[in-house]
């Protein structure tokens, strides 16, 4: 994502280390959501031999005191915002600043704000300098002490990093509680609550014997649904120690769940901030998905304490120092608790669905950007999930015990600094990967294409294969990458005749020659997803069923399946449903599994998303990629109902059953119901309303609501009142019945939405609630895309409104604005247009504003 012209840059290229260091912070916070006093001591200390000053950034801050060394210091104008400079003539100094805060009028979630009647902080990236005039950058680590003070019957419990030194009463209803945190960290790691709020307490005793109390903090009336993300946490702490030998480092750790936050959850120091939605799950409130994703994100906040905390980012650009580590780490953590190759499978539909997208469109960019217009803006996929990618192919690379001494060797050099990719690279190398190559990974955007072709001589029995990558969007003379790239040759029996698990590329152009291959083989490329790459041509049909029947390789025979589908579906957009025939012979040799492995079978079933399909065309034309999956959903019932009806009522998981195959057998039938439905169809309508009524939990309760929320039958309408009514106080199930509607691919969808943004309980300050109603209706591939250009001006509607409240929260509701360039007309010049408008208004943020500039070039 280059950024415009019109806003200020930062690069990569101008860092500097930090003129002045600061040792210790004393801050002392008198909390009142109306006017909260800010009183902070920083100790500075010069960095070297210079002269230049002291630099504290802030913003929004109206500074109401200024001391250095006990003396004032003038400061003009009393609202401080961008810098305060202060030429400070000693080795060191005390630096006491005195400033006023409003949490209650804080919108936008970051620095200190109000949420459901608490009062708590958002610091990362930049939002610390929202709460006191500080070097708000990672590199420079503090020893904090905080001293939290509070009116005692509105805030009875007060948090902050690391561990109550001392609390107590004091006069005028009011109170206190000091803390104190032994581990230095930066600014952008600070935390602190204060609310009404009641915990379940647990404990977990480290490898080391030390005993760790465990505290998740929510309103009351959700503390039980905190059950499933305290076992995760406690599940994470035992595989970040037998996995990666890390240990916990404070006497407790504290989950936080708030109601209203930009993002998933925040990793500050022993203090995490979480998402509501990331830490309240029971069978009864949440999906499996849920479920799932509530122990990813509790393993990712926890082990952030490691690859984050002890070890931070020198700076933002190497923000995927930590995120995708993390990612990586968090993803084998989920593997390890099922299936790994349906997890696998997950990951990696996710990966292809946001990260190629995002690599595809105007606001690609590298895993490690090179400059920035708005850090918030690279809290993305690329940075996450690509950055993942990256060290998954490392390690893959090292092997798991090589991987496992890098990942020591890192955190025991890097402990307590403040590293960048390259101290990554370096422990890696240690350990005899050639570092070198990988890194050229984290420079360039864009997803590679590895073209491949195979030819086959029969008299000498050999098969040459030719590998040409290729990376466009990173430029012409973009080095070649490193790219690990298993493959096999299979006969049309599905013999295995040939494989090479341990071939990486690594220049533009790579031969191979197979012996002993007597007849034409079947070659299936980037077996397990090796590398996050394009592979190209896509195999031929007839190829694609060889594979999709045999490959033993579970994420290579999914592979097989969704590009059988989504070449049958090219074909059908163009009019040509004649690849329908090969995709429900195949279909039926999957489902045959059913009951063997009904997760990888349900997975493999599911026509790839419209998004996905999108993707394959220069030009995508969503109208008619939507028809294209339909009549394939049709074609796959007509061909296979019998089947999908067997399964329907073979299939009965119990619904108290959380092993893997209850979770599978609720996704298959959740699949095989929305197949089912690709008719409006009497039966099928009434087994989806049942399946709504009796549901044991949310799982089959989502599928049945899923399902009903697209057809025309009385039923849709009695499920979504029920739906309604029984979860109008649970504002985090709410959510699912705002997006349920907002998906729907029926025609009155769009009027649906603009219903919905008047209902009472529709909120745009709440950004769990913005993106369900209008994220869920910008993601609707049927219904966003009019000929009108009526569901994009909705979209931009409430864009600008966000943006007055919440500016990060404007800039992510966006982006599907951006993929103009993609679409065919009239909805690429409909959407460009729309972006443009957006971009004419005066007064945007700045978040807002390098979206859209980028999106528009
Ligand atoms: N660092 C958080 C995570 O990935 C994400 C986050 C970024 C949260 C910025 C809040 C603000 O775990
Ligand atoms: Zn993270």
């Amino acid at each position: 994502m280059d950024s415009p012209a019109h806003l200020p840059v930062k690069r990569l290229a101008d860092y500097r280390p930090p003129d002045w260091l600061v040792p210790a912070v004393e801050l002392d916070l008198s909390l009142d959501p109306e006017r909260t006093l800010a009183r902070a001591r920083l100790s500075v200390a010069r960095r070297g031999a210079h002269d230049r000053p002291l630099r504290l950034d802030a913003e929004a801050l109206t500074l109401l005191d200024l001391l250095v060394d006990g003396k004032p210091r003038p400061f003009a104008p009393a609202s401080a915002d961008g810098e305060l400079v202060l030429p400070i003539a000693g080795e060191r100094a005390v630096v006491e600043v005195l400033v006023e805060l409003r949490p209650a009028a804080n919108s936008r979630l970051m620095g200190l704000y109000a949420s459901g009647g608490m009062l708590l902080t958002q610091c990362e990236a930049e939002g610390f300098r929202r709460i006191l005039p500080f070097p708000d950058r990672p590199d420079v680590l503090a020893r904090w002490r905080v001293r939290l003070e509070a009116d005692a019957a509105r805030f009875p419990v007060l948090l902050a990093n690391g561990n109550r030194l001392a609390a107590g009463q004091l006069s005028g209803g009011r109170h206190f509680a000091i803390f104190d945190d032994p581990w230095p960290k930066p600014s952008y790691l600070f935390a602190m609550v204060a609310g009404d709020l009641a915990c379940r307490r647990d404990r977990f005793v480290t490898a080391s014997g030390r005993t760790v109390d465990l505290l998740i903090w929510a309103a009351a009336g959700d503390i039980g649904r905190t059950a499933h993300a305290m076992d995760s946490l406690k599940a994470a702490m035992a595989f970040d120690e037998a996995v990666f030998g890390r240990e916990y480092d404070l006497d407790s750790y504290h989950i936080v769940a708030v109601r209203d936050f930009n993002f998933g959850a925040m990793e500050n120091k022993g203090l995490n901030i979480f998402n509501a939605k990331y830490v309240l799950a029971d069978p009864a409130t949440a999906t499996d998905a849920d479920l799932d994703a509530v122990a990813a994100v509790v393993a990712h906040e926890y082990f952030h304490n490691w690859s984050g905390n002890r070890v931070t980012c020198r700076d933002w650009f190497q923000l995927s120092l930590k995120e995708g580590f993390t990612v990586y780490r968090d993803q084998l953590f989920s593997e390890s608790l099922g299936s790994a190759a349906v997890r696998r499978i997950e990951g990696v539909r996710a990966l292809r669905a946001s990260q190629f997208a995002e690599d595809s469109g105007p606001l690609a960019h590298p895993v490690r950007p090179e400059l920035y217009a708005e850090i918030s803006n690279f809290y993305t996929s690329t940075v996450y999930d690509k950055g993942a990618e990256i060290i998954r192919m490392m390690a893959g690379r090292l092997g798991p015990e090589r991987f496992r001494r890098a990942c020591d060797r890192y955190f025991a050099e890097q402990d307590g600094r403040a590293a960048t990719v390259e101290d990554f690279l370096a422990a890696m190398a240690a350990e005899g990967l050639d570092s070198g190559l990988f890194a050229r990974w984290y420079r360039q955007p864009g997803t590679p294409r590895v073209t491949v072709s195979l030819r086959h001589d029969a008299a000498s029995g050999t098969a040459e294969l030719e590998l040409v990558q290729a990376n466009p969007r990173a430029g012409p003379d973009a080095e070649p990458l490193p790219i690990v790239f298993p493959v096999a040759l299979f006969a049309a029996d599905g013999t295995l005749l040939a494989r090479d698990d341990g071939l990486m590329l690594r220049e533009t152009r790579t031969r191979i020659r197979f012996e002993g291959v007597p007849s034409a083989p079947v070659l299936s490329a980037n077996r397990g997803f090796a590398s996050p790459v394009i592979v190209a041509p896509r195999p031929s049909r007839a190829a694609l069923s060889i594979l999709a029947a045999h490959e033993p390789e579970p994420l290579a025979r999914y592979e097989a399946m969704q590009q059988l589908m989504l070449s049958a579906l090219i074909d059908a957009v163009a009019g040509d449903d004649a690849g329908f025939g090969e995709v429900l012979l195949a279909a039926g040799r999957v489902l045959e599994g059913w009951a063997d492995d009904p997760a990888f079978v349900a997975e493999t079933l599911l026509p790839p998303a419209e998004a996905l399909v999108a993707e394959a065309f220069e030009l995508a034309d969503p109208p008619a990629i939507h028809a294209a999956r339909e009549r394939l959903r049709r074609a796959l019932l007509a061909g296979l109902g019998d089947w999908l009806w067997t399964i329907w009522h073979a299939c009965a998981p119990d619904g108290a059953d959380r092993s893997g195959r209850a979770k599978g057998l609720r996704r298959l039938k959740g699949i095989v119901l929305s197949l089912l439905m690709a008719r409006d169809d009497q039966a099928a309508t009434a087994a989806a309303f049942g399946h709504y009524c009796d549901a044991p939990t949310m799982t089959e309760r989502m599928s049945a609501l899923v399902a009903l929320s697209h057809s025309n039958a009385v039923e849709r309408a009695e499920a979504l009142q029920r739906f309604h009514d029984s979860y109008a106080d649970m504002p985090d199930v709410l959510d699912k019945w705002f997006q349920v509607q907002a998906a729907s691919t029926r025609p009155d969808t769009r009027a649906a939405v603009e219903r919905l943004a008047g209902h009472c309980a529709f909120d745009p300050r709440n950004p769990n609630r913005l993106r369900a109603l209008v994220l869920g209706f910008a993601l609707n591939q049927t219904r966003f895309h009019d000929e009108r250009g009526h569901g994009y001006a909705l979209l931009s509607r409430h864009v600008l409104e966000a943006d007055r409240l919440n500016p990060q929260s404007a800039a992510r509701l966006v982006q599907p604005l951006t993929r103009w360039r993609r679409l065919v007309e009239p909805f690429g010049g409909l959407m460009r247009a729309e972006l443009e408008r957006v971009a004419a208004r005066p007064g945007l943020s700045r978040d807002l504003l390098d979206v859209v500039t980028t999106g528009l070039r």
